[in-house]
C-alpha cells in the first residue's frame, strides 16, 4: 500500500475508502466493521426488540437508524446497508423465514423446482431496499462517510437453499455438485442474474462500493472452486461493469483459494483470518487490494492488544497494493462493545504514527 507523503493532506472517509479499493495512495488504512451492526450493539437490540427482524429490514425509518449506529457508537468510517443477504429470495417464489439464520420451508433438490423459480426485477420486489440507500446516501453525504451495498454471491445463497438451513459442511449441497450438478448449475445461473440486477440497483441507489458475500464458497476443494465459483465471479465482475463503484468479494475459509480470488474481476479481496495478509499479497502482487482479516474473536482482548494487533495487521497490508482494514469475518454476537472501539481506535491512531 503506497502512504501520502503530505500529512496536510487528510483525506475523508469516502475518498480514503475508494482509494484503497483502487489501489491509489492513502494516509492511512480506511476501517469498517463486516455485520459492524447487530447483535453485540445495545442500540441495535432496543430497536431489533420492538420488531421482527425481516420488518425491521423493511423499516426505512428504523432500517436507516441502524445502518447508522456504528458510526455513532464505535467509530466505523463506512456504513453498510442494514440488510440481509437472504432479503432478496423470497420474491424468487422462495419461502424464508429467519431463526435465527436462513431457512428455507422447501430446500430446492430438483431441476423442476429450479425452473419454477421467478425472475424478479427487485427495483419492484424489494424496493424499501433501494429507498433505505438513498436515504443512508442523503444523510451521509454532509459527513463524507461511504456508503457500501452487498449481496450475498450465488454459491452461498444456493448453499441455504440446497440445504435449507445453515450447516456446518452443507453436505446436501456438495452432494448435488457430484451427483446433479446440472441442478445446482442451472440455480447459480438463476443466482447471478438476480444478484447483478440488485447490485446494479444498489449501485444506481447510491451504494459507493459493493461487496459481494461468498461465507461458503471456501468449503470447496481448489478444484472445485475454479470450476463452479471462478466463473460465477467473473460473470458479475463482468457484467456490473468497471469504474461504477468497486467491487470487494468475501470468501469464507478460503486461503486456499485467494490467487482464484484474484481471477476474479473484484477490486478487493477480503480474506479471512486464517490467511496472512502480507503472504496473500506476495501470493497476488499488484493486481487486487485485500480487506481484513482480524480474527472476531479478537476483539475480546483487552484493548491494548488489540491495538497491537491492529498495527501489525496495517504493517502487513502495507504488502497489498491498497488495504482496508476489516475482521476476517463478522462482529460476532458475544463481543464487547469496547473490542470494536478499540479497533476503529487503533485505526485511526494509524495516521498519526505513520
Ligand atoms: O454487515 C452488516 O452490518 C449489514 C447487515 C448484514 C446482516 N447479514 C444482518 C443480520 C449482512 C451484510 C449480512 C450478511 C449475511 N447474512 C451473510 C454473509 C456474511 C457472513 O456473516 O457470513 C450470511 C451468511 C447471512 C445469513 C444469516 N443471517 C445468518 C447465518 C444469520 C444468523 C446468525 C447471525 O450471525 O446473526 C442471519 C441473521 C442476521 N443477519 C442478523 C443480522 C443483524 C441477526 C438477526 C437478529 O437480529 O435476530
Amino acid at each position: 500500500m503506497r502512504l501520502l507523503r503530505e500529512p496536510a493532506t487528510e483525506l475523508t472517509p469516502t475518498d480514503r475508502l475508494l482509494r484503497a479499493c483502487r489501489g491509489e495512495p492513502v494516509d492511512r488504512p480506511p476501517v469498517w466493521l463486516m455485520r459492524q451492526a447487530g447483535r453485540y450493539l445495545p442500540e441495535y437490540r432496543r430497536v431489533r426488540g420492538e420488531t421482527s427482524f425481516l420488518e425491521l429490514c423493511r423499516d426505512v425509518d428504523r432500517a436507516v437508524e441502524v445502518s447508522l449506529q456504528p458510526i455513532e457508537h464505535v467509530g466505523s468510517e463506512a456504513v453498510i446497508l442494514f440488510s440481509d443477504i437472504f432479503v432478496p429470495v423470497p420474491s424468487l417464489g422462495v419461502e424464508v423465514d429467519f431463526r435465527p439464520g436462513p431457512v428455507v420451508a422447501e430446500p430446492i433438490r430438483s431441476l423442476a423446482q429450479v425452473e419454477r423459480l421467478r425472475a424478479p426485477d427487485p427495483r419492484e420486489s424489494v424496493p424499501f431496499v433501494f429507498e433505505i440507500l438513498r436515504v443512508l446516501r442523503r444523510e451521509l453525504a454532509s459527513r463524507q462517510i461511504p456508503l457500501i451495498g452487498f449481496s450475498g454471491a450465488p454459491f452461498t445463497l444456493a448453499a441455504y437453499l440446497v440445504e435449507g438451513r445453515g450447516s456446518p459442511q452443507f453436505g446436501a449441497l456438495r452432494r448435488m455438485l457430484y451427483a446433479a450438478p446440472e441442478v445446482l448449475r442451472a440455480l447459480q445461473a438463476r443466482l447471478v442474474d438476480l444478484v447483478v440486477r440488485y447490485l446494479d440497483a444498489q449501485i444506481e441507489a447510491g451504494a459507493q462500493v459493493v461487496q459481494l458475500f461468498d461465507t461458503w464458497a471456501g468449503l470447496l476443494g481448489p478444484g472445485e472452486y475454479r470450476e463452479w465459483v471462478l466463473p460465477v465471479h467473473r460473470e458479475i465482475a463482468a457484467k456490473l461493469g468497471r469504474g461504477r463503484a468497486p467491487l470487494i468479494l468475501f470468501v469464507g475459509g478460503g486461503p486456499h483459494v485467494v490467487e482464484a480470488m484474484a481471477e476474479s474481476g473484484a477490486d478487493v479481496l477480503s480474506l479471512d483470518w486464517r490467511v496472512d495478509l502480507a503472504d496473500a499479497a506476495r501470493r497476488i502482487g499488484s493486481r487486487v487490494s485485500l480487506q481484513g482479516n482480524l480474527d472476531p474473536c479478537a476483539l475480546s482482548a483487552p484493548p491494548a492488544e488489540i491495538a497491537r494487533r491492529v498495527r501489525a495487521l496495517a504493517a502487513a497490508g502495507r504488502a497489498a497494493r491498497g488495504h482496508v482494514l476489516n475482521l476476517g469475518h463478522g462482529v460476532l454476537p458475544e463481543t464487547p462493545v469496547e473490542g470494536v472501539r478499540a479497533f476503529t481506535a487503533a485505526a485511526r491512531a494509524l495516521g498519526s504514527a505513520t
